[in-house]
């Protein structure tokens, strides 16, 4: 299939739809028996990430068992870094052995070639395009560069993220070299993903949401406009941007360039389409936790986001945030046959 015949892709750019696509951030995971059963196969979750033939098998699981209308490549926004010289293990949360929080350590991170710092994911894509032969869109992805480096410098998943504020803070050059280190090897990851088969690509910047508006537009902004304005097939492979948190900073973020602004729950689909809904399509942004509720309560949210978004093409339904591991995969199941039911366009 031509790229732009995929439902998803033609939401992305806002052209004509039949219904609205959906997709599920994490969609492949550990609510699915028949994932955790291939991780197991693998040894960890890291050695899964670098097995080619399995991250594959794991990657389309979501489409053949829930119904999604995409396939989002299996892999981490962390795996990249480890190319950079990055010592990282999953304990179940990703941990540093090495963090980030001097002049010497920054210098210490390589930019290397994606193909020799992640030829895994090459070739994931490769047997992804070829065993998908159209049936469906790959989507592509990286970490952003702030959320990046807050796990760098804390070394680890974090709930007040003090010691990355306080090196943004403090250290003005020593964050700027940071983020320009991490922006060019994105911007490299992310093209050398479409040149082997990605064909909408994602960056999550899960914490930029933790910086006032003015901050982020100092801290991180600038680094995002350069990343997507660097990303090669403009106007074929539509680009996303997810941030978890933000409301503050929707106005900037709707020319950060991006075709798609994926929105967490907090926000009224409805009134961001009014704001921002001529300049960006949007994604999102069912609460995760809903898919623990009642088949009835998940139709209810689900129709209730369709409405307030209404008719016009330019929105892919989503979570608002990654699915929870102990979602019953049924409920998801029933979330994505909803939407399709319910969005139907005459
Ligand atoms: O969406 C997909 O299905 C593709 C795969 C994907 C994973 N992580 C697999 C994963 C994607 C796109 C991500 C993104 C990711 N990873 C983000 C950004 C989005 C978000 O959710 O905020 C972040 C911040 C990470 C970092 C990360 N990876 C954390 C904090 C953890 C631990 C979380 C936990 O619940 O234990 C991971 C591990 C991880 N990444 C798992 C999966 C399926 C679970 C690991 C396992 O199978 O044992």
């Amino acid at each position: 299939m031509n790229d732009q015949e995929y439902l998803l892709i033609r939401a992305a750019f806002k052209q004509k739809i039949e219904r609205t696509p959906v997709w599920v951030m994490r969609q492949a995971g550990r609510y699915l028996s028949e994932y955790r059963a291939v991780r197991e196969k693998a040894g960890n979750f890291l050695d899964l990430c670098q097995n080619p033939e399995l991250a594959a098998e794991v990657s389309i699981q979501p489409f053949e068992l829930i119904g999604v209308d995409a396939v989002i490549m299996f892999s981490d926004i962390l795996t990249p870094l480890m190319g950079m010289g990055m010592d990282l293990e999953f304990n179940p949360g990703p941990v540093f052995n090495n963090p980030i929080r001097t002049l010497s350590d920054i210098n210490a991170l390589t930019i290397v070639d994606p193909d020799e710092g992640t030829p895994y994911v090459g070739e994931i894509l490769r047997i992804l395009s070829s065993e998908l032969s159209g049936k469906a869109p790959i989507i592509g992805f990286a970490g952003a560069p702030f959320t990046l480096a807050s796990y760098l410098i804390e070394g680890q998943s974090s709930k007040l993220f003090s010691k990355t504020k306080a090196l943004f803070w403090e250290n003005k050059d020593l964050a700027r070299l940071l983020m320009d280190k991490l922006t060019q090897m994105t911007i490299n990851y992310l093209n050398y993903q479409i040149e082997n088969g990605a064909q909408m690509v994602q960056l999550f910047d899960t914490w930029a949401g933790i910086f006032s508006a003015e901050e982020y537009q100092e801290h991180i902004f600038p680094y995002i406009q350069e990343i997507f304005s660097s990303i090669h097939q403009a106007g074929k492979v539509p680009k996303v941007y997810y941030i978890n948190g933000s409301h503050h900073l929707l106005d900037t973020i709707a020319d950060c360039g991006a075709d798609v602004i994926s929105l967490d729950w907090t926000n009224d689909i409805g009134e961001v389409k009014a704001k921002i809904g001529h300049k960006v399509a949007l994604q999102g942004n069912l609460d995760p936790n809903v898919l623990f509720c009642n088949l009835s309560i998940i139709k209810e949210k689900v129709v209730n986001i369709l409405d307030k978004f209404g008719p016009d093409s330019g929105h892919i339904f989503n979570l608002g945030h990654g699915i929870d591991k102990n979602v019953d995969p049924d409920h998801l199941r029933f979330m994505v046959k909803t939407v399709k039911e319910q969005s139907k366009r005459s």
